[in-house]
């Protein structure tokens, strides 16, 4: 096409393609331009989308502080910034189009205008003349269609790069390829050094064995790294030194399927599932059978309360499990865990948040479950481990004192200065 033009007339020709690199180039400008505005409006949706999220599943705490109002104009903001930053994208987006129409039918008009004057100058002879007019024509008029998938393309990539970063996030947890058959229970953690990322150490120096099949437990005041030592025993960390051992090996060389299927873990904030009670139990081992259920909830003594639901065992939970209360989640939560009957039991204060009836219910519960299983039982309350076979106090990152409640009370370390306030045998 180029060559029929060009030797046809070059300056005619040149007039046809010196449009083209002009909005090749300005295409590539506005295409960064508005890359940054997408971004910017996939942004606030999400901003959006994570405030109404949040507000959704707070809203007990938002009316107990009469703070509908507050919430709503928070939502309103970021409302009105999701539209404005959509109102800057659209109208960068609604002008590019036009433009690139409005440049090509101006190089069109010059084309004909430039052409028809040579034609009559004879310099051209017609024929040509109509070969330009169309071929530039068909030249040009598709790059109108260039504007239109930029635009696309930038939406599109706005959506794509959010995705893609995420999936570019490192695996930090790679699974190892020792499968276990039998195991026993034996926990220990080997001189654990952790910290979170950019915070302060949390662990240093931990040293803690727990036999198979002792019940052990972990004692130390808020934010001393208790919970922090379960994640690591999961999996869900690896320690910057030490390591943590299962049966002698260490976590990182197991599958994490034999690790985490070798442990229930019932914690303080129990996760039910939007389904039937009894969905909610099978979670722990979905091939068990009815007796099983029944016999996991007779354990947990949550028995008594699901009969007498309006629906029984069918009855729906609800989303986060609403509708049942604290004491009654936790119940379920603990025949979940019976019903995994996994070699290793840890329970992370999983009385704390529970009346005094419940937390007796609970403890008989966990006595009875606790027979022949390596128990890790974590508590603010002495009280709830003062029956273990060992208890271990974490102070400052490592694990300061152990022994049975006995020994620990005639020691002069931290356990019982805590224990005579717990008991109230000294003011705090
Ligand atoms: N995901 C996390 N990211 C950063 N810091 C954390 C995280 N989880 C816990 N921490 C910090 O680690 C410390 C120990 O927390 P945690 O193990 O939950 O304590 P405990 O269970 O004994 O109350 C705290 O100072 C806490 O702020
Ligand atoms: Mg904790």
């Amino acid at each position: 096409m180029g060559a029929i033009m060009v030797s046809v007339a070059h300056e005619v020709a040149l007039l046809a393609i010196l449009p083209v690199p002009i909005i090749v180039t300005g295409s590539f400008i506005y295409q960064r331009r508005i890359g940054v505005r997408y971004s910017k409006v996939r942004g606030k949706v999400a901003d959006l989308n994570s405030l109404l999220n949040n507000n959704l599943h707070g809203i007990t705490t938002i009316k107990s502080f009469t703070a509908e109002k507050r919430e709503v104009d928070r939502v309103e903001e970021a409302s009105t910034s999701y539209r404005e930053a959509n109102r800057e994208a659209i109208r960068l987006s609604a002008s590019f189009v036009p433009i690139i129409r409005m440049a090509i039918l101006f190089a069109f008009t010059a084309n004909m205008l430039v052409g028809g004057w040579f034609a009559l100058e004879g310099k051209i002879s017609l024929g040509a003349y109509s070969v330009i007019v169309f071929i530039t024509q068909r030249l040009l008029w598709p790059l109108t269609r260039l504007g239109e998938t930029f635009d696309l393309y930038q939406r599109a990539m706005a959506s794509t790069s959010r995705v893609l970063d995420l999936l570019d996030t490192e695996i930090g947890i790679v699974e190892g390829d020792t499968k276990l058959e039998q195991v026993k229970g034996e926990i220990s953690f080997n001189d654990l050094g952790f910290s979170y990322p950019d915070r302060e150490t949390v662990l240093e120096g931990v040293n803690l064995t727990i036999p198979a099949g002792e019940t052990v437990g972990l004692v130390g005041s808020t934010g001393s790294g208790k919970t922090t030592l379960v994640r690591l025993l999961l999996r869900f960390h690896d320690p910057n030194s030490g390591s943590v051992s299962l049966d002698g090996h260490d976590v990182r060389d197991l599958t994490l399927e034999s690790l985490r299927g070798s442990v229930s873990l019932v914690s303080q904030t129990t996760t039910l599932f939007p389904g039937s009670v009894r969905d909610n139990i099978l979670y722990g081992n979905p091939s068990a059978d009815d007796e099983a259920v029944v016999e996991a909830a007779r354990v947990a003594e949550a028995l008594p309360f699901i009969e007498s639901l309006p629906r029984g065992w069918d009855t729906d939970i609800g989303e986060g499990g609403h509708r049942l209360s604290g004491g009654q989640r936790q119940r379920i939560a603990i025949a979940r865990a019976v019903l995994k009957d996994a070699p290793v039991l840890v329970l992370d204060e999983a009385t704390s948040n529970v009346d005094n009836e419940t937390e007796a219910a609970l403890k008989r519960s966990i006595e009875k479950i606790s027979v022949g299983r390596t128990t890790l039982i974590i508590a603010h309350r002495l009280s709830t481990v003062r029956n273990a076979d060992t208890i271990a106090v974490l102070g400052n990152g490592s694990i300061s004192e152990t022994g049975t409640h006995e020994e620990l009370l005639s020691g002069n370390g931290l356990y019982p200065r805590l224990w005579a306030v717990q008991t109230g045998e000294v003011s705090q």
